[in-house]
């Protein structure tokens, strides 16, 4: 028999109290629990970057963590990025670029960008070489590779690398 437990999930800045399986996964709480859908089922192995999200402003992929193990982080999903009224800049920039086709794995890609920028700006993980950290001038290659966990079925990828470029040239040392 399933293990329930009382797992109290904090999403977009709104606490949420569920009951789960020990077994739930970030992504089937979201998705399942919460009626979060942006955050897609790509794969549900790793392997796509479609379920990405951001803890503590940190990306990771929603299908490969337990939903118990996030009492208490911060999670932020593609619905708490931006309104319709004011978009986050990487979703303005994804639309201005035409960083998608049929959209299903954009809310992964933005919540990656989301969180490689940061990650590059802090310095953050320890495998980002010295010469790269704090510069937000990459290369295309560089933006490429640091992406490299998101695919996209559509291989809209140049235009995907021209709207994480277009935020990454503007966005030098301000906070995303
Ligand atoms: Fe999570 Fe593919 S659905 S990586
Ligand atoms: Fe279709 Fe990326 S836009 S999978």
């Amino acid at each position: 028999a399933p293990q329930m437990l009382p797992v109290r999930l904090t999403v977009n800045g709104t606490a949420h109290d569920l009951t789960l399986d020990t077994r739930t996964t970030l992504l089937d709480a979201l998705r399942e629990h919460l009626d979060l859908n942006g955050s897609k089922k790509g794969c549900d192995h790793g392997q796509c970057g479609a379920c990405t999200v951001l803890i503590d402003g940190r990306r990771i992929n929603s299908c490969l963590t337990l939903a118990a193990m996030h009492e208490g982080d911060a999670i932020t999903t593609i619905e708490g990025l931006g309104t319709e009224e004011q978009l986050h800049p990487l979703q303005a920039a994804f639309l201005h670029h035409d960083g998608f086709q049929c959209g299903y794995c954009t809310p992964g890609q933005i919540c990656s960008s989301v969180g490689m920028l940061s990650e590059a700006k802090a310095g953050w993980p320890s495998h980002v070489t010295e010469d790269l950290v704090g510069k937000a001038d990459f290369t295309d290659a560089e933006i490429r590779e640091r992406m490299s966990g998101n695919l996209c079925r559509c291989s809209a990828y140049p235009n995907i690398v021209a709207a994480i470029r277009e935020v990454a040239d503007s966005s030098a040392g301000t906070e995303l």
